[in-house]
């Protein structure tokens, strides 16, 4: 079905017609196709047996995996498209997960000073998050995203069967975006999520359209970052400072898992800087984060190193630490300050919490 029209998103689990149609009919000189080794694998072949215009294209392949989210790849892409002959005319179809439209996208948007492109996303979190809301952009300098654009695709085609073949935890990973949306959302949308037990691949595709349109509303009412679309950094000021821990220590972390932690214990953080969400629902969402999601754990005497990454995170100025956060459910707010003492009782609380699950 179609969930938006400027640029059209497509969402289903065989999105073939439609972008055959948007092929034929959009009319490009030339068509690529970026992937990395595994959307190449598990959903190439899916593609072009469907999408005949697709079948001539000609490909680029990057390694998985978030390193290829660099300057290295992008003039891999400039050179294929510069030899191969590409013009003002031709299409980039980046098929992949977040890291192949991030580059993608950057890609396309910066070569001759922008080409079309399009998402077709293959992981969850790049169905949900990713490719909605026209940002891209490489990793620099050991800064993530530091190089990028503000460009909306020219289309969006989620097929929800490439999602078969993700690894389990990848699928939970990108379902922490889409609590996070439906706590933004609230309502209906909260409640289809609380029911869900058991996220799989095979069952999301009525939240992934919940989770896509809400995400829509959000980025096209506030397309480059003025303020609201702040609120969807719901979770991360607390998700990116336990990636950097989690970094500093060689150990992997799932962003996603990052980010339902983080939730948790913004949770706490909301009641201590009495943001108007009740206990009750603070209650509700911890639940429910620590039924679905395994703990991020870290010892007591790393909270002091987790304020540090959240102090030299580059949204903050000036030191302050900002967060969005909830005012209930439903309502989520940005630019809420909080002292480094609050946020220790928040990190406090959810070691407590955890220690009991
Ligand atoms: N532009 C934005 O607004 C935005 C928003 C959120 C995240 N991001 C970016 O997205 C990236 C993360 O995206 P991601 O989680 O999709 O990571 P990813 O692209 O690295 O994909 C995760 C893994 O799944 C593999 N894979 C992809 N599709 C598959 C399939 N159908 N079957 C099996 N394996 C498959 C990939 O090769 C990779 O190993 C980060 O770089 C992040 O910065 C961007
Ligand atoms: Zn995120």
């Amino acid at each position: 079905m179609k969930v938006n029209d400027c640029p059209p998103v497509w969402i289903g689990p065989d999105i073939s017609e439609p972008l055959n149609n948007w092929l034929e009919q959009a009319g490009y000189t030339k068509i690529w196709i970026l992937t990395d080794r595994n959307s190449d694998a598990f959903c190439l072949d899916q593609l072009i047996n469907k999408v005949p215009l697709l079948a001539k294209a000609s490909l680029i392949t990057i390694e998985p995996g978030e390193e290829a989210k660099s300057l290295a790849s992008c003039e891999k892409i400039w050179d294929k498209l510069t030899y191969e002959g590409a013009d003002r005319k031709s299409l980039l179809c980046n098929l992949g997960g977040g890291v192949v439209s991030d580059l993608g996208g950057f890609a396309a948007s910066a070569f001759m000073r922008g080409i079309s492109f399009i998402q077709i996303p293959t992981t969850l979190l790049a169905m949900v998050d990713a490719t909605i809301g026209g940002k891209t952009g490489i990793n620099f300098s050991g800064i993530k995203n530091l190089i990028g654009s503000f460009q909306h695709a020219s289309g969006v085609f989620a097929q929800t069967n490439f999602l078969a073949s993700l690894h389990p935890h990848e699928i939970l990973s990108g379902y922490a975006e889409m609590l996070k949306h439906s706590l933004i959302e609230g309502g209906k949308h909260w409640q289809s999520i609380r029911e869900m037990e058991n996220p799989t691949a095979s069952n999301l595709d009525e939240l992934l359209i919940a989770s896509i349109q809400l995400k829509l509303r959000i980025t096209n009412e506030d397309f480059k970052e003025s303020g609201l679309r702040e609120v969807l950094n719901l979770g991360h000021t607390t998700a990116h400072a336990l990636e950097s821990l989690y970094f500093e220590q060689k150990q992997p972390l799932m962003h996603g898992f990052a980010v339902a932690a983080g939730m948790a214990i913004e949770t706490h953080l909301a009641e201590h800087l009495q943001t108007g969400l009740q206990q009750s629902e603070a209650k509700q969402i911890r639940e429910y984060i620590y039924q679905i999601f395994p703990p991020v754990k870290f010892t007591p005497d790393q909270i002091n190193r987790l304020i540090d990454h959240m102090q030299h995170d580059k949204k903050n100025n000036a030191g302050k630490i900002r967060f969005s956060l909830l005012a209930s459910i439903g309502n989520a707010r940005h630019g809420f300050e909080a002292s480094t003492t609050e946020i220790e009782k928040a990190l406090n609380m959810y070691l407590t919490d955890v220690s009991h699950h």
